[in-house]
Formats: C-alpha cells, sequence, structure tokens
C-alpha cells in the first residue's frame, strides 16, 4: 500500500498562537513531505481556539471552542497542545490519553508538575506521550537525553534555557546598564513578554530543569524540588565584579548527581545566576539562545545550542514529535516510557556544594584580611582566591572559595556583613565551570 493510501492519522490541535498557527501552516504546507516521513498522511482534523470568531485565517470548519469535546473525538488520533498553563489543560491531556490518543505538548508547566500522572495514563492507555518542545524550542535535547544517552551514565546537565533573562543578562554585561532599565528595553523590543515573572523569577527555566533532570537521572524531580532564584537581584556591580575577572553572569538551570561522604548519592537541581568564566561555552550564548551543556561518564561532554523559542523552533520540534508519533502508529510500536526506576533522593539547596565569589569594600586597615578569613574558616569554608585593590580609604577585596555546602557559604556571606569593617558587600554570586 502506498502512503498515500493509507489511513491518514488524524489530528486535533489545541491552541492556535504563534506556535500552533504554525503547526497548522506547515502541516498544510508540506503535507506530502510529512505523509512521506511518517509513513501515512498526518491531517489536521480540529483545531480547537478560545475564540473562533478571532480566526479569520484558520479553515473554518475545523475551528471548535469546545477542546474536551474534541480531544476524545473517535475521529481523532493524535492530540497536539499548545496552550500552555495547567488546567484545563491538564484535565483535557489526561482525558485524551484515556481515550486512547497519543498525546504531543510544549507545556512545560504541566510536564514539570505532572509528568507522573500524565505518563501513567499514557501507559496505561498504550499510547505514545512526546514533549520535545517543552525544553529549548529548537534544541533536539529531550530526545538525546532519552534515546540517545539512554546507554550512558549523564552526571551534569547545565544550560541556558530561558531566552528572555539571557537577553537580559546579555545587554547588562555589554551596556553596564541596570536590571530595571534593561528589562524595560527588552519589554520595548519585544524580547520580554508584558508580564515577565515567569521568566525574570525563574519559574520557566525552573520547569524546564525539572524535566530536564528527571529525564537525565531517571528520577521524578518536580517544579517544587527546584530550587530557584531570578535575575531582578542581579546589580550592575555583579557584572562588573564578574568583568574584572574575566567571567559574566548567566541564569542557569543546574540539575546534577551529587555524591555524599558515605557514598549516597542524589540529584540536585536549581536555578539561580551564575558567574562563569569567558571562556566557558556558555558565557558565548548571547541574546535569546539557549544552549545546553551535558556531561555524561562514557560520551564526555556535548552541548545543544539553538533558538529556544519562537513560533517556528518550536513548530520544528512539535512536528518532529508529531511525526514520531504517526511512525509508531504506522509500524505498530511505541516511542519510549518514562522511566523514573533510579528514584534518587533531591538534596536540599543548603547541602548542595556551591562555589562563591563575593566580593566586599572593606576598611583598608590592618588585620581585616585577617578578620574577613577567619569568618569563613568558622563555617569550614575554604578560600581558593583572594584579590584585594586599593581605593583612598578602602579596599576592594574579592574571595572566590572552593566547594562547600550552600548553607555553609550563605552564613559566611551573612556574618561577614556585619563586620565594622566591611562598608559593603558589593556583590555575591555562585561560580560555575571552573572545576
Ligand atoms: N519565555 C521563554 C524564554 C520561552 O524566554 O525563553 C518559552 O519557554
Amino acid at each position: 500500500m502506498s502512503t498515500k493510501d493509507r489511513s491518514p492519522i488524524r489530528v486535533a490541535l489545541l491552541g492556535c498562537g504563534t506556535v500552533g498557527g504554525e503547526v497548522a501552516r506547515l502541516l498544510t504546507e508540506q503535507a506530502d513531505e510529512l505523509a512521506a516521513r511518517a509513513g501515512a498522511p498526518v491531517k489536521l482534523v480540529g483545531i480547537a481556539v478560545r475564540r473562533p470568531d478571532k480566526h479569520p485565517e484558520l479553515p473554518q470548519e475545523l475551528l471548535t471552542s469546545d477542546a474536551a469535546s474534541l480531544v476524545v473525538s473517535d475521529e481523532v488520533d493524535v492530540v497536539v497542545e499548545l496552550i500552555g498553563g495547567i488546567e484545563p489543560v491538564r484535565g483535557w491531556l489526561l482525558a485524551a490519553l484515556r481515550a486512547g490518543k497519543s498525546v504531543v505538548t510544549a507545556n512545560k508547566a504541566l510536564l514539570a508538575d505532572h509528568s507522573a500522572e500524565l505518563s501513567e495514563a499514557a501507559d496505561a492507555s498504550g499510547v505514545d506521550l512526546y514533549f520535545e518542545a517543552a525544553v529549548a524550542g529548537a534544541i533536539p535535547l529531550l530526545r538525546p537525553l532519552r534515546e540517545s544517552l539512554a546507554g550512558d551514565r549523564i552526571t551534569r546537565v547545565m544550560g541556558i534555557v530561558n531566552g528572555t533573562t539571557n537577553y537580559i543578562l546579555s545587554a547588562m554585561d555589554s551596556t553596564g546598564a541596570g536590571y530595571s532599565e534593561t528589562l524595560d528595553e527588552a519589554s520595548r523590543l519585544g524580547y520580554a513578554e508584558a508580564d515577565p515573572t515567569a521568566d525574570v523569577d525563574g519559574y520557566d527555566a525552573a520547569s524546564k530543569a525539572a524535566i530536564l533532570a528527571s529525564l537525565a537521572f531517571h528520577t521524578r524531580v518536580t517544579a517544587g524540588d527546584v530550587h530557584r532564584e531570578g535575575i531582578a537581584d542581579v546589580t550592575s556591580s555583579d557584572l562588573a565584579a564578574a568583568k574584572l575577572l574575566g567571567r559574566t553572569v548567566k541564569l542557569l538551570a543546574i540539575c546534577e548527581r551529587v555524591n555524599s561522604d558515605d557514598g549516597v548519592e542524589s540529584v540536585s537541581v536549581r536555578v539561580h545566576p551564575v558567574m562563569i568564566p569567558r571562556s566557558h561555552q556558555l558565557a558565548g550564548v548571547n541574546g535569546a539562545f539557549n544552549a545546553v551543556y551535558v556531561e555524561a561518564d562514557a560520551a564526555g561532554e556535548l552541548m545543544f545550542y539553538g533558538q529556544g523559542a519562537g513560533g517556528g523552533p518550536t513548530a520544528s520540534a512539535v512536528l518532529g514529535d508529531l511525526v514520531a508519533v504517526a511512525r509508531n502508529k504506522v509500524l505498530g510500536g511505541l516511542g519510549p516510557r518514562e522511566s523514573a526506576h533510579a528514584a534518587l533522593p533531591v538534596r536540599p539547596m543548603g547541602q548542595t556544594p556551591t562555589r562563591y565569589h563575593v566580593s566586599l569594600d572593606v576598611a583598608d586597615i590592618a588585620g581585616v584580611l585577617a578578620q574577613v578569613a577567619q569568618v569563613f574558616a568558622d563555617h569550614g569554608v575554604s578560600i581558593a582566591a583572594v584579590r584585594q585593590r586599593d581605593r583612598h580609604s578602602t579596599a576592594s577585596l574579592v574571595v572566590v572559595t572552593h566547594l562547600a555546602p550552600d548553607a555553609a557559604l550563605q552564613a559566611t556571606v551573612d556574618e561577614i556583613a556585619k563586620l565594622d569593617v566591611v562598608h559593603e558587600v558589593v556583590s555575591v554570586m555562585r561560580v560555575e565551570g571552573e572545576d
């Protein structure tokens, strides 16, 4: 039987904004090509949008505002969800999976909180759940973690997974401007959403970190397990302090295996600003681009780079998933299932080993360095480097530590800030990429 004569794989689209519109367009314009790759025609049979009358550009006969009915329709094989948010989408996708429909979604917030429930529903019905577009847009990243590296032992996934914050930090680095001013400019130019909270406060990156850690470490990690700090407190002084030492500041999602002294393995999953050397691969990722750096025992170091958002790039990932689901249906198989067998504990941030860069303005008198160093010693924190520059009656002191539990580093900084000889704590930031 030729591909064209096979029964079509019938697709329902939930949401038709920037990404959905691009998916609908490509499904129509590249129908023959996609059919050839999938092994059967991939046909759009319904589009659920909140206001059908607002979409004169779409085929009117496909439009409905009744997503709940569309997802369980006998005329649908696959549901592609591009609405976002948790409710009511969670209920619709669970209903679709339970009704035997495979699901392709880009919904990172939903996956970060509910992937166990969704995966279990997919398994119970023997259907697929694909979500490549949920993290880092066009970059093929989840499939490599889930499939290509399934035979390896991943030790770390560290990356820039939010374009908005990367754009802001890149601009602060190049202009020397402050955070608020740069955010305003990013909003004016359309690089930041009208409500940038999810991006600048790190929620978007935290959802992505949870998904990455779950796949990399075969462990269920939810957004609530992720230590999250955004970029609102990053100052021009932080960027200037970083520059002095040949570093820059990035908001990173960091997922890593951590071994305690007694050999117990856990995972640390966190999102926070860090200083990284300008020579690090991630330091050269500027503007709205994403990049993720993966370390695995046998593979060594890998780097994934590309566009992490936008209609075309995200649609590329969605269509890749859709072709995979269609192929599975044509051949009678299933894609990879959830892999959570390792069930590693998530390590609290306070117990996670990190390194700090602390920049202080101190009195330039005898014994100050000794006093500051004593506080580090009192908390069991080993100093890796100290740099001092004299000003008039003050000195600028920069201390970079070795790895120590984050809580000990935090307590050290709190105590140092109270010393009479410390005039100002100019910048405190974690350091990555130097070990
Ligand atoms: N708002 C995200 C970003 C894109 O700025 O990267 C979608 O995840």
